[in-house]
């Protein structure tokens, strides 16, 4: 039996960064992963090279460009004619940059000496050492490293298909553009999801639980988003709904649902995204044979190291608590890795950014207006919009602003908040200022390159002390 001084079970951000830094620091590594492509092939990268963050990504863009050429171009003098889409490219292209990067991972495991093992991963025994499946294989482990992640939660009585009804995984594949796509769920998925098939065509209608909207963002973010997107952008979210049947009558879908009034409402559309959340890979892992404890939603427990209740087992990513984003679980792999290697592991949970790739988009770390308010902590906000911008004006990407909350007394920052083009770039300079204990005058002291997006965060931070410059 091969034996490890780590195994490592799911290759998605936070499982692979932990392999490549375990053995990296010398250690022997092997990663199971059980991941298959449409065609059949074993790749690694997870949800977020295959089915999230990546491919995503990549259909934003294809769409906003679409969409500049149609409306924004405009403003420049520039008109074009007979602009057309063939979603078949964009289609191939999406997934030829997942391929470039799921290969390139390989191409890393090899670099590292990493020892990929294919297949399904599960706990077997315990002892000294572990012993694990791995595919048709069986591998011992003196520490193991759970990463299996998640996947798209679905509704009871709303069968996934990924054809008609999808979650993420057929919803960034869709053959055609639906002429009215209904979505339920206005999270992250559900406005990064819509915005693209809006822009190529789709009528969209978005359907929310909640009575409030972008409940995680500051409430001023969420009130600036709102208004572009249903005013601006002619996204139809409904809040405070109730989710009925849906049924299917030759290939269209009926929604039924009731509104915030508890009116009784229908929506038919040609396509369906269910975007409610994401539940834990913890099913058929073999938890229970090793002692491993879950907690009631399937999440592995876990302590502020990754460590589990049981000696040399560690899980990270999607799989514990915190925000299900790629870099919180690449942080967490790389925090572990040394751990197991005999150095200091942390990560700082307080200054992990959050982006949605919207267009807008909309970018934060640390903490809302709302929070600090709960928390009865004294504050000082400062506010620019990118419309004082000449960058966002030759952009002809005005919209939106930047702000900044800092401690009433130390003058520390506390939360930055960011809507507009570009946000998920200019929220790195918050991140590191917040890692650093940075004060808003900090910023408001270093000099930022002008003409660029970045002077707006300079701009918020002035204007905590009341001293903008150009607003
Ligand atoms: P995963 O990426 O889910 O990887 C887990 C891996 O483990 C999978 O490959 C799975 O096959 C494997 N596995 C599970 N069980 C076993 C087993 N028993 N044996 C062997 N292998 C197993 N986050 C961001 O930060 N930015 C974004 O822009 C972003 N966009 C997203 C867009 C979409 C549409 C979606 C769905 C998610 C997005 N996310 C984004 C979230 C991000 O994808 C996840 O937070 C991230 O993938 C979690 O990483 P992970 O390694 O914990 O798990
Ligand atoms: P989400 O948690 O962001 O949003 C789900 C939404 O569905 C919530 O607003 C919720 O109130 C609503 N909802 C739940 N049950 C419902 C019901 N029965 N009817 C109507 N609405 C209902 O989850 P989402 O969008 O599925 O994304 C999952 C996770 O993936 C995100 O939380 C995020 O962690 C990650 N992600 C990150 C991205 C990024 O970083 N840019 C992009 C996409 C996903």
């Amino acid at each position: 039996m091969k034996s490890f001084d780590v195994v490592v079970i799911g290759a998605g951000p936070a499982g692979y960064i932990a392999a490549i830094r375990a053995a990296q620091l010398g250690l022997s590594v092997a990663c199971i992963e059980k991941w298959k492509t449409p065609k059949g092939d074993f790749a690694l990268g997870g949800t977020c090279l295959n089915v999230g963050c990546i491919p995503s990504k990549a259909l934003l863009e294809s769409s906003e460009n679409y969409e500049r050429v149609l409306h924004n171009f405009k403003a420049h003098g520039i008109t074009a004619s007979g602009v057309k889409f063939d979603l078949k490219t964009m289609l191939e292209r999406k997934d030829r940059i997942v391929g470039k990067m799921t290969s390139g991972i390989a191409g890393l495991f090899k670099k590292n000496k990493v020892t990929w093992l294919q297949g399904h991963g599960k706990l077997l025994s315990g002892g000294t050492t572990w012993k694990i499946q791995a595919g048709e294989e069986q591998v011992e482990a003196k520490n193991i490293i759970i990463a299996t992640g998640s996947k798209a939660r679905h509704l009871p009585g709303i069968p996934v298909d990924n054809k008609l009804i999808c979650d993420n995984e057929g919803a960034l594949a869709f053959e055609s553009v639906p002429q009215r796509l209904g979505v339920i769920g206005a999270g992250v998925i559900g406005l990064e999801l819509g915005s693209v098939w809006r822009r190529l065509g789709s009528t969209v209608r978005v359907l929310e639980a909640l009575p409030t909207f972008l409940g995680a963002a500051d409430e001023a973010v969420a009130q600036e988003a709102w208004k572009i997107f249903t005013k601006g952008q002619a996204l139809d979210i409904e809040l405070g709904v109730k989710i009925g049947a849906v049924s299917e009558m030759r290939k269209v879908l009926s929604i039924q649902y009731n509104g915030q009034d508890g009116s009784s409402k229908t929506f038919d559309c040609d396509r369906l995204i269910i975007s409610v959340g994401r539940v834990p890979n913890t099913e058929d892992l073999g938890a229970e044979n090793i002692g491993l404890k879950l907690d009631p939603k399937g999440f592995i427990e876990v302590d502020k190291n990754c460590r589990t209740a049981l000696p040399r087992v560690y899980a990270v990513g999607d799989v514990v608590r915190g925000p299900m984003l790629a870099h919180k679980g690449e942080d967490e792999g790389v925090m572990v890795a040394e751990i197991i290697a005999g150095h200091h592991g942390h990560v700082n949970y307080d200054a992990i950014p959050w982006v949605i790739y919207t267009a807008p988009e909309i970018a934060w770390v640390g903490k809302t207006e709302q929070q600090l308010k709960a928390e009865g902590i004294a504050y000082r906000t400062g506010r620019f919009p990118f419309a004082y911008n000449g960058r966002a004006l030759g952009r002809e990407e005005p919209e939106g602003f930047v702000k900044i909350l800092a401690d009433a007394r130390t003058d520390r920052i506390l939360g930055v908040h960011a809507i507009g083009s570009l946000a998920s770039e200019l929220i790195a300079e918050a991140v590191v200022a917040m890692e650093f204990g940075a004060s808003s005058e900090d910023i408001a002291r270093i000099c930022h390159a002008h003409p660029s997006m970045s002077e707006v965060m300079r701009e918020a931070a002035l204007a905590v002390d009341k001293r903008s410059l150009n607003g």
